[in-house]
């Protein structure tokens, strides 16, 4: 794989997705523990409360979504993406419906889920877009649901990708409870399966943050 310093086209993930080897591990908990939380809260006779993963990969966030109980939806850019999304659902015996699609053409479509979860998607955006990926995020969201983020400030090799402090802005107003949210100062070693000569990509700063649409 060889590793690209800046923003990566489409051709890239493609070719990620297509090698085995190559993909992020287990699935943190932080965001699964909060989308588990507020589903038994969304849960009701007759309703299987809605999620989408927006920038998938290889699913592994909405495979565990679907694993707690969401009906799930996946987006991703790559059709080798959408093939892992759908192998990795049926290894863990859960139903996926997985689409390809760029959120860049997306975001300013309205949906009504009640969890949005993104992980790894903002850095890889053009920071031109930033704010409409977070706008678009908040736009599939249905008024008193929630959207679960993961993002890099910073990965090694490929310098700061977000400005810090950027996301938590968007959502201080009264359209939305900040629920939680953390953005780390240090460096700490990623969990990406690959490896890479020039130590691209082996370390990252990431930030987190959970928030509920109030109107
Ligand atoms: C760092 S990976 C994270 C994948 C996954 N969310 C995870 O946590 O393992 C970023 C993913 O975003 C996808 N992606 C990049 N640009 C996208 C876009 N415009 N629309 C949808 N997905 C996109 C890439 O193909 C890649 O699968």
């Amino acid at each position: 794989m060889k590793i690209l310093p800046g923003i990566r086209p489409k051709t890239w993930w493609e070719d990620f997705w297509k090698d085995p080897i190559c993909g992020y591990g287990d699935p943190g908990q932080t965001l699964p523990r909060f989308a588990s939380e507020f589903y038994t809260d969304l849960i009701k006779p007759n309703y299987q409360p809605k999620a989408v993963d927006i920038g998938s990969g290889d699913g592994r966030y909405a495979v565990a979504l679907a694993q707690i109980g969401y009906k799930t939806d996946a987006l991703e850019l790559t059709d080798s993406g959408v093939d892992r999304i759908l192998k990795l659902a049926q290894q863990k015996n859960v139903q996926v419906k997985a689409e390809q699609g760029d959120f860049t053409k997306l975001w300013n479509t309205e949906k009504n889920y009640d969890v949005v979860i993104s992980a790894g998607l903002v850095e890889e955006i053009d920071p031109i877009s930033h704010e409409n990926i977070i706008q678009g995020y908040k736009n599939w969201t249905r008024v008193g649901g929630y959207i679960l983020l993961k993002y890099c400030l910073e990965i090694a090799g490929r310098g700061k990708l977000i400005e810090r402090g950027l996301i938590p802005k968007l959502f201080t107003n009264e359209k939305w409870k900040l629920i939680f949210w953390e953005e780390g100062t240090e460096m700490h070693p990623s969990r990406a399966k690959y490896t890479t000569e020039n130590g691209t990509d082996s370390a990252v700063m990431t930030g987190t943050l959970v928030a509920q649409r109030l109107s």
